[in-house]
């Protein structure tokens, strides 16, 4: 594991920015494991600022993000489709019809978590995982919970994930209470990690994740079992 303290979120988002930039430099057909939430808005920011000076080209790159609310479709300003359109894919020249996040409006939802995993098998997997982490310890929506769920599934939000996710929500009610994310096996299958975690209120959940025992209670514990884990943080170790 390799971990970058840096001073400022700036420098933060920099880093990651730097390290995302290096993959798609060096293999401009990398397959980018994307992530929302705010940690990586920054990193995202300069990515696109790059792109805008010329140095970098997202033409053959494709993406496949974490995980969508049940019931938001790409239209809803909430939805993962839309936070990435916005911060990332309308800034850059990556092809909409490579940027993949699952459809949180189909009405089969196991089908839709086997075409996910099926999709990403497809693309020869994950180069690059980008990931944040929750204040429960979750990456994507993996929640604690009793067993490491290997694939893309369909998750019950838990309270903390519902209470944190309500400030992008008008009314608390109109809070997704499901989503559907890619599952341990696939993130833990990425080829390299990369985690960005900023913060004092996130110092308890990053030691534990870091440093604690692997559960799955706290299911960023699993990443220090990867052999290529990478980790920038400000103020949260
Ligand atoms: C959401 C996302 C996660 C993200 C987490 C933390 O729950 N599904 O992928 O890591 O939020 O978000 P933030 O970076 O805003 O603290």
């Amino acid at each position: 594991m390799k971990i970058y303290e840096a001073h400022s979120m700036g420098e933060m988002s920099r880093k990651a920015a730097n390290i995302i930039s290096a993959q798609v430099i060096l293999y401009p057909h990398s397959v980018l494991g994307l992530a929302t939430g705010s940690s990586p808005i920054g990193t995202y920011e300069q990515l696109a600022d790059w792109y805008k000076k010329g140095d970098l080209d997202f033409s053959e790159v494709t993406t496949v993000n974490l995980d969508e609310y049940r019931g938001l479709d790409g239209s809803s300003e909430q939805s993962y489709r839309y936070f990435m359109n916005q911060h990332l894919f309308s800034k850059v020249n990556i092809k909409l019809e490579r940027t993949h996040i699952p459809n949180g409006m189909a009405e089969d939802v196991e089908a839709e978590c086997r075409r996910y995993d099926e999709l990403i098998a497809s693309l020869g997997g994950i180069d690059l995982q980008l990931l944040g982490l929750g204040h429960n310890g979750h990456i994507g929506f993996n929640e604690p919970s009793g067993a490491f769920e290997k694939t893309t599934h369909c998750v019950d939000l838990g309270e903390s994930t519902i209470q944190a996710n309500s400030r992008f929500f008008e009314r608390m009610e109109d809070v997704p209470r499901q989503a559907i994310t890619m599952g341990i096996k696939s993130i833990m299958q990425a080829k390299k990690i990369l985690l960005i975690v900023g913060g004092e209120d996130k110092k308890e959940i990053l030691h534990r994740s870091l440093f604690g025992p692997v559960t799955p209670n706290v299911p960023a514990s699993i990443l220090q079992l990867h052999p290529n884990l990478t980790v920038v943080s400000c103020n949260a170790l």
